[in-house]
């Protein structure tokens, strides 16, 4: 089994690109499913849920070709309409292939979808908006047999959580579908503004996304098109905590600023100096950190769970108390047994996580739990004194382009045996 290997407390210096974004990636990969002909990807991170999107487009009958930066999917060979449970389990946006195959073929069967443990993730919204568009969806023996009869057709859907993947897998239902669909209380993430661009740029008509309410005009048919996946925000924040613990100073190419405004004010309170630029992020953490006030996490565009991990990590050596709320999911605390095992201070009741500053880390044997916790592992073992082995790197895979080589590039000592 791999693990990472780092030696920590080197200062992080110098320009690093931050990588497409995975949960764009993974949608606008399911989406090509609906577009005729052959669509290109590009700027579309080489990642193992990447990968697995690839197997079940291919296992659908489509042609998934990567060169180099870019994925090429041609869809005209199309026919099947199931998921086995294998490639389902592989990750949890497999269930947005629901949408995107019943838009396309008018059925689906698959089973219900994996992913990282944070807590029950339920997709009882994804089903209920479907069968108020006119799907009927079987549940059994934990597979979902789907058809719309004779269609699709839009509806008023009003989420009662603004659902990431629901919204997802409604937009993506309702591109084809019969008239118009209204998404009330609609997730606003930048990753569905860039599943709505994409599917605009095939022929679709999507207009308020980014907004709580999202309208979807159907078309009768999509086609292939070029389309840039958009930076990775998380990525982008695991950066900045990393420099934040190792006093670096560091570029982020190709990152974007807006899509972390929340983020960003975290660590100036922090005590570090940041700069935006048009498509980089400076970041300088020469002074020691400074704990921060109460970082609630919240659907976009509030604090993001997704990087609740990273920041932990770098709160742990800085001075002060701070608090940190996880709104989202209910087991999304699992990285912090490990980074006590390195001499962090944090307790956790409930949703709340208490870090207290501490002068040091030092190097463990630690492991991944899942993917944004393991990243915060690596984090903390960069600014941690001694060596840290962090196992089950299988899940830092699923969100991170060869983490290691990419903290080498800036003066880490990583490397993967
Ligand atoms: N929820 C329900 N019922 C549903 C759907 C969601 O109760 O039908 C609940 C979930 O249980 C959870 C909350 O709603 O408590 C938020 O879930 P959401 O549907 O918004 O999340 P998701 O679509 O499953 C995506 C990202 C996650 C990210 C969340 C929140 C992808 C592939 N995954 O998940 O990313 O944490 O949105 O922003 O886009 C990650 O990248 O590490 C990751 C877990």
């Amino acid at each position: 089994m791999q693990r990472l290997v780092i030696e920590g407390e080197r200062r992080l210096s110098g320009e690093i690109t931050v990588h497409g974004a995975k949960n764009s990636a993974l949608p606008l990969l399911a989406a090509c499913v609906l577009s005729r002909g052959e669509t290109s990807l590009h700027n579309c991170p080489k990642l193992s849920d990447v990968y697995a999107a690839c197997r079940i487009l291919s296992r659908l009958g489509c042609k998934c070709e990567r060169n180099g930066g870019s994925v090429t999917v041609n869809t005209d060979g199309l026919t099947h309409f199931d998921v086995p449970d294998e490639l389902m389990r592989e990750m949890r946006s497999s269930i947005v292939f629901l949408g995107a195959i019943l838009g396309r073929l008018g059925k689906c069967r698959l089973s219900f979808p994996g992913g990282c443990e944070l807590g029950p993730r339920p997709i009882d919204m994804h089903i209920a908006a479907l069968r108020q568009m006119g799907a009927s969806i079987r549940e059994e023996h934990g597979t979902l047999d789907c058809d719309v009869g004779r269609g699709l057709r839009g509806a008023k859907i009003a989420l009662s959580f603004p659902s990431v993947g629901a919204t997802e897998n409604i937009i993506l239902a309702a591109a084809t579908a019969k008239g118009q669909t209204v998404i009330h209380n609609a997730a606003r993430e930048p990753e569905i503004c860039d599943l709505a661009r994409f599917l605009n740029k095939c022929g679709a008509k999507i207009s308020g996304f980014g907004e709580t309410t999202v309208v979807i005009d159907g078309v009768e048919r999509l086609h292939g098109c070029e389309y840039e996946v958009c930076p990775d925000r998380i990525v982008a924040a695991t950066y900045l905590s990393a420099a934040a613990i190792t006093g670096g100073e560091l570029t982020l190419l190709g990152a974007r600023a807006c899509d972390i405004e929340t983020v960003i004010p975290v660590f100036e309170q922090m005590g570090c100096t940041v700069c935006l630029y048009d498509s980089k992020i400076y970041i300088s953490a020469r002074r020691g950190l400074k704990a921060v006030k109460t970082i609630r996490t919240m659907p976009y565009p509030g604090f993001p769970t997704d990087a609740q991990a990273v920041v932990m990590a770098a709160l742990t050596k800085a001075r002060g108390t701070s608090i940190i709320i996880e709104n989202i999911f209910s087991n999304r605390f699992r990285h912090v047994d490990e980074l006590v095992r390195m001499g962090a201070d944090i307790k956790t009741e409930g949703k709340v996580a208490v870090v207290d500053g501490v002068k040091r880390l030092s190097g463990a044997c630690v492991k991944a739990c899942d993917l944004r916790g393991g990243a915060a592992l690596v984090v903390a073992g960069l600014g941690a004194e001694g060596i840290t082995e962090v196992g089950d790197i299988k899940y830092i895979d699923r969100g991170y382009e060869s983490i290691e080589t990419a903290f080498s590039s800036v003066g880490g000592i990583i490397k993967r045996v």
